[in-house]
């Protein structure tokens, strides 16, 4: 019996269990992988997949006996069943908050400075990516096809080819592949166990075409095998490395603007800071989106414009993150330090330049801020791709200006938007006054063209072409043998 199953793999599971009252609560997770799956889970009934059925495989950083006692009903509803792993808090904690985020994370973001070598926390990788393998293994039928996500993961397609040599496993990367130089700096059998779990899949995709060419040199510097073509010939299969730039759920977003919740917090907000022009951000509490330097940038725009003060506010929302890390919760500091500086500096009696939010925002929320900001202020140091850009150009139903970074990878497609090196504080005050002065006709020119590529590439488009070009090298495979 063949199956036809999907199943999705990713170390974060959509939800959270959390304790309120000594109720078990489900509460949404953050970020962009699971906004992603799930927003195309949201509009796609299971029906409509090549699918009979789909599995979503998370660690549960909730226990099994929480689980048991969870009333399910809140779930029955989802294109997809849940199947959580329950791992051991204290090897999870040394995956986690060890190799994970402070390793793997800064060093592919390129902040090498940042990155924490020990070896029991790769150990406590093997560990949790051996358990999740097993996991797999235990359900995993003829037909399947495995979809892992991102670099919690990344020994885990080697992991179950080397049990299951037939089966179809796709991977990907959800941030950046930084370049050799950089990626070399870990430790020799961690690199090499890392790209030799990377290989196990079929077909292995990222953001954007400078990680696809820095993972085909990666394979060549540290295994020696030659690529053509973004394929590569192992000894058993060969493996394919492609572009896939992630997109949104285009219509949730734009449809939002007329939804009523979203209509009244857009006049709350509107109503607060009358005759401003609002600026705006959205992002994780992470050293890797560049809010300290977006804050400078800030600083100096009110600095070289004084005819802008009392005239425009910045919004800022910072979403908690991680926060047992030394250097996530550092950054909080410095950002809190900044904020009341500037504030300090800049106030007057009725007006003070940044309103400051740490926490998370619910989707009506978050549309109705897209909503009200003339000017998204999106400055990240690195970034895979970044999806509040394109949500904030989505929600747009009349004008308005995105400012990106040109080290996102949705500055690939966006480049109608204004961009900034988000290190040199000067270009970005200057491009704040350029996209408060833009005339409204260019704004709406730009808004159109930057939408109509947005709805050209959706989520749903993302995750279709990643399974077909799946199927298509599998296919592949079987023509060369
Ligand atoms: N988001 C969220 N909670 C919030 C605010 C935003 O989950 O309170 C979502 C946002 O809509 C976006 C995602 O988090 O889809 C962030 O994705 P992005 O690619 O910008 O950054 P990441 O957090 O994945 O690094
Ligand atoms: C980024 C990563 C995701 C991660 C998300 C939130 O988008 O690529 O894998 O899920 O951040 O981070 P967290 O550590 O809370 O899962």
């Amino acid at each position: 019996h063949f199956s036809k199953r999907l199943i999705i793999v990713s170390n974060r599971l959509p939800f959270q269990l959390i304790k309120k009252n000594n109720q078990l609560e489900i509460k949404e997770s953050d970020g962009g992988l699971v906004s992603a799956l799930q927003s195309y889970f949201q509009n796609t009934s299971s029906g409509k997949t090549a699918f009979e059925a789909t599995l979503w495989i998370g660690s549960a950083e909730f226990n099994e006996a929480n689980w048991d006692r969870l009333d399910k009903q809140r779930l029955e509803h989802l294109a997809y069943s849940v199947d959580p792993v329950f791992v051991d808090k204290k090897v999870y904690n040394k995956y986690y908050n060890g190799f994970c985020n402070a390793t793997l994370w800064p060093l592919f973001h390129y902040f090498p400075s940042f990155v924490e070598f020990d070896n029991e926390t790769f150990k406590a990788y093997e560990e949790i990516n051996r358990q999740f393998a097993d996991r797999i293994l235990s359900l995993l039928m003829p037909g399947d096809v495995l979809w892992i996500h991102d670099y919690q993961l990344m020994l885990l397609p080697g992991m179950i080819r080397e049990s299951r040599p037939e089966a179809t496993i796709g991977f990907f990367l959800h941030i950046p592949f930084p370049s050799f130089e950089v990626f070399r700096l870990l430790h020799r059998p961690w690199k090499e166990k890392i790209v030799q779990g990377l290989l196990g899949a079929d077909l292995i995709g990222f953001h954007t075409h400078e990680y696809v060419q820095h993972f085909l040199t990666t394979v060549q510097m540290v295994k020696g095998y030659d690529h053509q073509f973004r394929s590569i010939m192992l000894p058993d299969r060969l493996l394919k490395a492609e572009m896939f730039p992630l997109g949104i759920d285009f219509e949730k977003f734009h449809a939002g603007a007329h939804l009523p919740e979203v209509v009244e917090q857009q006049r709350i907000i509107e109503n607060s800071f009358p005759d401003k022009k609002i600026i705006f951000s959205v992002d994780r509490l992470d050293y890797t989106k560049g809010v300290t330097h977006r804050l400078l940038g800030f600083e100096r725009f009110l600095e070289l414009h004084p005819e802008w003060r009392e005239k425009v506010i910045f919004i800022l929302v910072v979403v908690p993150s991680r926060q047992i890390i030394s250097k996530y919760n550092e950054r909080k500091k410095l950002i809190e330090e900044e904020i009341g500086r500037i504030n300090g500096k800049y106030s007057t009696l009725g007006w003070q330049p940044i309103i400051y939010r740490y926490n998370s925002l619910s989707f009506h929320e978050l549309v109705a801020m897209y909503l009200s900001a003339d000017v998204g202020l999106i400055t990240p140091l690195r970034d895979g791709m970044n999806l509040v850009a394109k949500e904030y150009l989505a929600s747009r139903i009349d004008r308005g200006v995105l400012i990106l970074s040109e080290l996102a990878g949705a500055a690939n497609e966006l480049s109608e938007a204004l961009l900034v090196n988000p290190m040199d504080r000067d270009e970005v005050a200057n491009t704040i006054l350029q996209a408060l002065r833009m005339p409204e006709e260019l704004q709406l020119q730009k808004i159109e063209l930057l939408q109509k590529r947005l709805k050209e590439y959706t989520v749903n488009h993302w995750l279709a072409d990643f399974l077909r070009q799946l199927e298509d090298t599998k296919l592949l495979q079987h023509t060369q043998r």
